[in-house]
């Protein structure tokens, strides 16, 4: 189980404080897909690297298995089993993508777990592995390459940043299925994917720094088909 507990993180603009997030309170239970969903600039990148340990909160607790973990490095919360994909994927320069696969791995993989991870999200080991892990892939390449990174790892606590940006449409089957294969662990997943919130166990919607709506995906979904803005609006006031 992990928990956010008062989570508070504002920044100083302009002498101005910006409150960017304003007491989240959550738990993620063990072997669910939670989708974390809401309009651009509502806080949910920052919600997902403060849970990494990439950006230090101003106030609030994060409690995993009982241990206080918001002291922690983002290395030690990798270590204690935390993965975590970019919105916009890191590229490395010199490394290729099977250095890639064998770190985030911890051991030398051979050709069959290089396959099997890349086929997940929908590459031929063949073609990728001598590759390198830069800018001459395109921006969807390198977002599978992160996606197939993160499934290397085995973590429990999975964090993904808009893993659908840059992924064509015809590959939607693969990803979501990606998702599908990790649930015996905890699935963190920013979207804005139609897609992707129908197979989440629960929703969050952000707006604005706030929590306006969360739930069994049951519940959520249909009230945010019907009209997303208004809904958000309704659920701020109320
Ligand atoms: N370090 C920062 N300094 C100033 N503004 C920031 C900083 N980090 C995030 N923000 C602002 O906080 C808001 C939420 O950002 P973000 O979490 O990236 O939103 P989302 O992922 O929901 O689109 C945005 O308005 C963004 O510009
Ligand atoms: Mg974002």
């Amino acid at each position: 189980m992990l928990k956010i507990n008062d989570l508070c993180y504002s920044v100083v603009e302009n002498g101005q404080e910006k409150k960017i997030l304003k007491n989240i309170n959550l738990s993620f239970e063990d072997n669910k897909i939670y989708a974390i969903t809401g309009h651009n600039g509502s806080g949910k990148s920052t919600l997902l690297k403060i849970i990494m340990g990439i950006v230090l909160p101003n106030n609030g607790s994060i409690v995993y298995e009982n241990k206080e973990i918001s002291t922690l490095s983002i290395t030690e919360r990798a270590k204690l089993g935390f993965s975590y994909a970019f919105q916009q994927p890191v590229t490395y320069k010199g490394l290729k993508v099977r250095d890639l696969l064998n770190i985030a791995s911890g051991e030398q993989q051979n050709l069959a777990a290089m396959c099997d991870v890349l086929s997940k999200v929908g590459l031929c080991a063949k073609d990728y592995i001598d590759r390198n892990v830069d800018e001459k892939l395109s921006g969807g390449e390198l977002k599978r390459i992160e996606l197939a990174s993160v499934l290397a790892r085995k973590s429990k606590v999975n964090l993904f940043d808009e893993p659908e940006a840059g992924i064509d449409l015809w590959s939607f089957e693969n990803l979501t299925s990606l998702f599908e294969n990790l649930k015996g662990k905890t699935n963190i997943i920013v979207s804005h994917q139609k897609r992707i919130l129908e197979i989440a166990d629960e929703i969050i919607v952000l707006n604005n720094g706030e929590i306006v709506l969360q739930g069994e995906r049951q519940k959520v979904l249909p009230m945010l088909s019907i009209k997303t803005c208004g809904r958000l609006r309704e659920g701020q006031n109320g």
